[in-house]
């Protein structure tokens, strides 16, 4: 029984992912918190007989209410990219979203599981450690950035290459970052065997990456991934509420390495060094990572070639991250 926030809830993400959580039947309690329009969002779930207390919360008079008593706060408030708007105009709306909501669970809810999906991942989440270590509650084994969405994008692709490959049972460890090159999908490394050439992974690998454009390009200009996002985001949350309820789940998710130094080891060796972030498959447990899943194999030559590019742009997204909070 378990009681979340979602912080950014009237928005394209926000609705239908605050819809999946008040269908969710571990969620007790679901407190729905924007800037805008949520009293009609909340009123709105709020009639779906399932059990869960749904409560609107408007406003930044009303955020410390919404984090009060919550075990787990999914973020997927922000601002989408306006025409003239650089990417780096973008990046300090959003890290200032982020910071002041991370701020306010520091405050009321130091415990909480946090779950981003406010873009740049890569450099929100360093945001989020930096603000709970500024407020002596880090505790890097609770903090998580929600990338998902690669994970369920790289199962869907491989089954339009492959038709009768199951796109729902199939796993393919997706690990390093949320953004672009950054996303490597380890496919020699999927659940089931999947024979693809040389050039077939290569194409999938860059759909998988880049597979954020396709939804963006076809929205012709009127926002990115919404709905996938949201399943994505709920189907991370249920991972991490099963867990918290006693089952163990593996998920890649982009975190803290500190949050299991020794399970580090092998994902360092493989090129993601000395970074203190990185997407990996983690175990998760009651008190969120239990431990660094280990990969269950060699990556192949290519897929280490793309840790390496992956690499060197987190290092400069995380160290973004982590500056915009200390200066
Ligand atoms: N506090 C809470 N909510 C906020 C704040 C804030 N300070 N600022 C904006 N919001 C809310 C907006 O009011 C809106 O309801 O966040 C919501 C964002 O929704 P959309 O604009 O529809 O954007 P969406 O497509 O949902 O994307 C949100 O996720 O993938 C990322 O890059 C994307 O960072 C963006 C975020």
């Amino acid at each position: 029984m378990v009681s979340v926030a979602v912080l950014g809830a009237a928005g394209g993400i926000g609705q239908p992912l605050s819809l999946l959580m008040k269908l969710n039947a571990n969620v007790t309690k679901l407190n729905l918190y924007d800037i805008v329009n949520v009293p009609g969002v909340a009123a709105d779930i709020s009639h779906i007989a399932t059990n869960a207390e749904v409560k609107s919360f408007l406003g930044s008079g009303e955020l410390a209410a919404a984090v009060t008593g919550i075990d787990l706060a999914i973020i997927p408030a922000g601002v989408p990219r306006k025409p003239g708007m650089t990417r780096d105009d973008l990046f300090k709306i959003n890290a200032g979203i982020v910071k002041t909501l991370v701020e306010a669970i520091a405050a009321s809810s130091p415990r909480a599981f946090i779950a981003i999906i406010s873009n740049p991942v890569n450099s929100t989440v360093p945001i989020a450690a930096e603000v709970l270590k500024a407020k002596g509650v880090f505790d890097p084994r609770r903090l998580f950035g929600v990338t998902t969405l690669d994970v369920v994008r790289a199962s869907r692709f491989v089954r339009d290459l492959r038709p009768g490959v199951d796109a729902a049972a199939l796993r393919v460890p997706v690990i390093g970052g949320h953004s672009g090159t950054t996303i490597v999908p380890l496919l020699s490394l999927a659940s089931t065997p999947i024979d693809l050439s040389e050039a077939e992974v290569k194409e999938l690998t860059h759909r998988i990456q880049f597979g954020g454009d396709e939804v963006v390009k076809a929205k012709d200009g009127a926002g990115s991934a919404t709905l996938s996002m949201a399943h994505a985001g709920a189907r991370f949350a249920d991972s991490l509420i099963r867990a918290i309820n006693g089952e163990t789940v593996v998920e890649p998710t982009f975190i803290a390495l500190a949050a299991d130094p020794e399970g580090a080891e092998e994902i360092r060796a493989l090129g993601a060094g000395e970074l203190d972030f990185f997407a990996v498959p983690v175990e998760l447990g009651p008190e969120g990572v239990k431990r660094i899943a280990p990969l269950g194999g060699q990556p192949s030559a290519f897929e280490r070639e793309a840790v390496a590019v992956a690499a060197k742009a987190l290092d400069t997204n995380i160290a973004t991250g982590a500056a915009f909070v200390t200066g």
